[in-house]
């Protein structure tokens, strides 16, 4: 009858939220992301029909969840992290509000805050940063970022999917002014047993992180110096860190 469109976490399916296990415990049909974590995809019921997002494309998947939503079924749109933070929710949307079907949202843990706190990095600290600033790093042409901008941001910078430009966005905020020994991480996978991060400055980041893999988050600001020890961050599986 409604699709539900569900966060699914940043990667550690204990991160799920309790409404979200539910849906996806109940539902007719689970269309979901590649980062999704195949645990929660089992949680389905065994007649659930079951949809991996892998290689439709956006528009398609719009049109999927509307025919979807159209045949009366329980359908849940499982995404990483929250749907509405770099998601594409509001398309899907968009997409299911103009077809008349119901549909309703169901945050869920971003990789904003989880992926740094699982490498000890509080996003704000009192006296440190009192500001967050959340871009996407998909293309370091200029295009997404605003360099002159992010540059004269307090606070901390949070760029989502960067990995391939660190070089050109470090660059870039340096050229731009900002401080070449700005503290710095990229946690990769974070809250994953395999997650890893590095810390240094911004000037030496990318290089830092040369080996790391995807999907990662770079954090820029004084609040990376802080770091608290990754021992005591809860994680399903522990976190290697460098
Ligand atoms: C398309 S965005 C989706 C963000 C998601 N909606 C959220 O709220 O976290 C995907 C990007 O999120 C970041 N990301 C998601 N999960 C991550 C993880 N476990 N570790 C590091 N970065 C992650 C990466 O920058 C990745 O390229």
């Amino acid at each position: 009858m409604t699709v539900f469109l569900v966060g699914a976490g940043p990667g550690d399916p204990g991160l799920l939220t309790v409404r979200g296990l539910e849906l996806v415990r109940s539902c007719d049909a689970l269309v979901y992301d590649v980062l999704v974590a195949p645990e929660l995809v089992e949680e389905a019921p065994d007649d659930a029909i079951l949809i991996s997002r892998e290689s439709v494309r956006q528009e398609e998947l719009n049109e999927l969840l509307v025919e979807l939503g159209r045949t009366g079924l329980d359908v849940v749109r499982l995404k990483g992290g929250d749907p509405f933070v770099f998601g594409r929710g509001g398309e899907e949307v968009e997409a299911l509000a103009e077809a008349g079907v119901p549909w309703e949202v169901v945050p869920g843990v971003s990789a904003m805050s989880a992926v740094p706190a699982s490498a000890g990095i509080p996003v704000t600290h009192r006296g440190v940063s009192a500001q967050v600033t959340l871009v996407s790093g998909h293309s370091a042409s200029g295009e997404d970022l605003d360099f002159a901008q992010l540059a004269s941001a307090p606070g901390t910078l949070v760029v989502f999917m960067g990995l391939a430009h660190l070089s050109a966005i470090a660059a870039g905020l340096i050229a731009a002014g900002k401080d070449r020994h700005t503290p710095a991480a990229v946690v990769s996978r974070g809250t994953l047993a395999d997650g890893q991060s590095v810390r240094g400055e911004l000037w030496d980041v990318a290089r830092l992180a040369a080996d790391l893999a995807s999907p990662a988050l770079l954090v820029v600001g004084d609040v990376v110096a802080l770091a608290y020890a990754s021992e005591s961050v809860s994680t399903r599986a522990g976190f290697a860190r460098s």
